[in-house]
């Protein structure tokens, strides 16, 4: 099973994707935890991405190819794959395309469809656990006890990029980059449009029938 979440920011690519990753026992490929892991260990693709997530803007399309690339070479991903955030520009889908070998691939393309006044609300009351990177939301899906992670304790923090000003870029890159991604994967009669709107549980059925009615 190989899938890709589209989606703009604070769809519910990451809750949905680690869900369906955990059902599936494929991994969940999220070039955002990837980035953010880099931040965190200060190497040099971590220290370059920094302040273009902060802003809200897109890493350069040769760099996040070559750790997509180098990520779905591992051995873990050769019996399928959950990709979250990766391709965002139609650079990266045609490169993606020609790493599946143009198109020979069981690949699956689901889009959540959020509008964008439900986005800022969203991102701005999220929480991820520093350590296992599992996703709260202060109203919606709020930690057992305050700031406390309820799967492994550690502290759950905001995301630097979690403001309102950069979430409306993020936004706007999402309009002019992605959706285009969006059209691509659409004319190649992979896409399956998936409303992301209620409760996540119900989301999820509506991604395991867009699954199943796309087999
Ligand atoms: P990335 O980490 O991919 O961020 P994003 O696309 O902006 O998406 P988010 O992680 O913000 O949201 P999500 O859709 O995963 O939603 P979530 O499940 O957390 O990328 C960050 C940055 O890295 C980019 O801006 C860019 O700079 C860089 N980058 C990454 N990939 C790149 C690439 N390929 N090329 C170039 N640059 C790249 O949910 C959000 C909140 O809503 C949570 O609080 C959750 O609890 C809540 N929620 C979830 N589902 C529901 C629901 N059904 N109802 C109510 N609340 C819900």
């Amino acid at each position: 099973m190989q899938v890709i979440f589209i989606g703009p920011p604070g769809s519910g690519k990451g809750t949905q994707a680690k869900r369906l990753s955990s059902q599936l026992a494929v991994p969940h490929i999220s070039t955002g935890d990837m980035l953010r892991e880099a931040v965190a260990e200060g190497t040099p693709l971590g220290l370059e991405a920094a302040p273009i997530m902060a802003r809200g803007d897109l890493v350069p399309d040769d760099l996040m190819v070559g750790i997509v690339n180098e990520r779905l070479g591992r051995s873990d991903a050769s019996k399928g794959f959950i990709l979250d955030g990766f391709p965002r520009t139609l650079v990266q889908a045609e490169k993606l395309n020609g790493i599946f070998g143009n198109g020979k691939t069981h690949l699956k393309v689901l889009q959540l469809l959020v509008p964008d006044d439900a986005i800022v609300k969203r991102i701005v009351l999220r929480r991820t656990c520093a350590n296992c990177g599992a996703i709260y939301h202060l109203e919606n899906n709020p930690p057992a006890k305050d700031s406390i992670c309820d799967r492994c304790g550690s502290e759950v923090v905001a995301r630097g990029d979690d403001n309102e000003q950069a979430v409306r870029r993020r936004l706007e890159k999402f309009h002019q980059d992605t959706m285009p991604v969006a059209a691509f994967y659409k004319t190649k009669q992979v896409l399956r449009e998936v409303d992301g709107i209620g409760p996540v549980d119900d989301v999820f059925a509506r991604i395991e029938k867009s699954l199943v009615d796309t087999e």
